[in-house]
């Protein structure tokens, strides 16, 4: 597509939808379309030029790209490097070294955790969005205005609670976080709930029950049911509920997320009240 001829409004709107799909660099003057490009005509058959593959192949996309290090590895080092971590803030600075993550390379800043970690009230959503990724801190966009009102409709704010995410940089675009993606911020993850030791978890979509959970039941049967999850000698309570992106698109399921934060605030009122 030119872009010559187009109006300083048309051409920022296209710029907006670029950095929106996760494209952080500019690596030539003018653009070129390389889906167009033509094969070189001498291209020899024992040395096949990766654009000449047969359109018919998928081709592959940058997240399935290969990591750093074989799969099993960096999952490893990611545990290990994770278990080694004893306070939260060294959980922090681990992440922001760990290279082995795609998500890293195409993100602008490390999303970890936002709110107050001796709260007893941990939540955990899917992924950084757009907002998150410029800010470096979780739900600071349209959903994290919803949880916020959530929190606020139980009492809670951000010194009351602690937000983070199960995958601790922008996915490009906002697709969803690969497998790999996900098996390798979840040794992070699960050391976070373990050194933050909340007394209880509130489990925001889909993905974050998935994962925290390591069921593939879907959010509409598990919310609003009590779970638990093993945390050193103690079971904590889990509420998976809706994510607020989802509540923003179907204002009638707020009834029932409603109610999953009434629950959680009577069960935490009954935890604070037998201390
Ligand atoms: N959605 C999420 O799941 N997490 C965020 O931090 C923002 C939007």
């Amino acid at each position: 597509m030119s872009t010559e001829n187009l109006d300083r409004e048309s051409a920022l709107t296209l710029l907006r939808w670029q950095v929106e799909s996760g494209a952080d660099e500019a690596i030539g003057e003018a653009p070129v379309n390389r889906f167009a490009a033509a094969p070189p005509a001498d291209a020899s058959p024992s040395h096949p030029t990766p654009a000449a593959a047969p359109a018919d192949r998928p081709r592959p996309r940058a997240a399935e790209a290969l990591p750093l290090e074989p799969v099993g590895e960096s999952v490893s080092a990611a545990r290990r490097i994770a278990q080694a971590c004893a306070t939260l803030d060294e959980l922090r600075g681990a992440l922001a070294e760990f290279d082995q993550c795609p998500l890293k390379a195409t993100a602008t800043n490390l999303v970890f955790a936002d709110g107050n970690p001796e709260s007893g009230l941990m939540l955990i959503g899917e992924a950084p969005g757009a907002d998150e990724d410029r800010q470096g801190l979780p739900f600071v966009g349209a959903s994290g205005k919803l949880l916020d009102r959530m929190l606020a409709a139980i009492g809670r704010d951000r010194n009351s609670a602690y937000i983070t995410n199960t995958i601790f940089w922008r996915p490009p675009g906002n697709r969803a976080p690969t497998t790999l993606e996900s098996e390798l911020c979840l040794p992070f993850l699960r050391r976070h709930i373990e050194l933050a030791s909340p007394r209880l978890l509130v489990l925001l979509g889909k993905q974050s029950a998935a994962v925290v959970l390591e069921t593939t039941e879907g959010i509409m049967r598990l919310r609003g049911k009590w779970k638990s999850y093993r945390l050193a000698d103690a079971e904590v309570p889990v509420m998976p509920t809706y994510h607020p992106a989802f509540l923003l698109r179907q204002p009638a399921a707020k009834r029932d997320a409603w109610r999953d934060f009434l629950d959680v605030k009577n069960r935490l009122d009954s935890m604070i009240n037998e201390t």
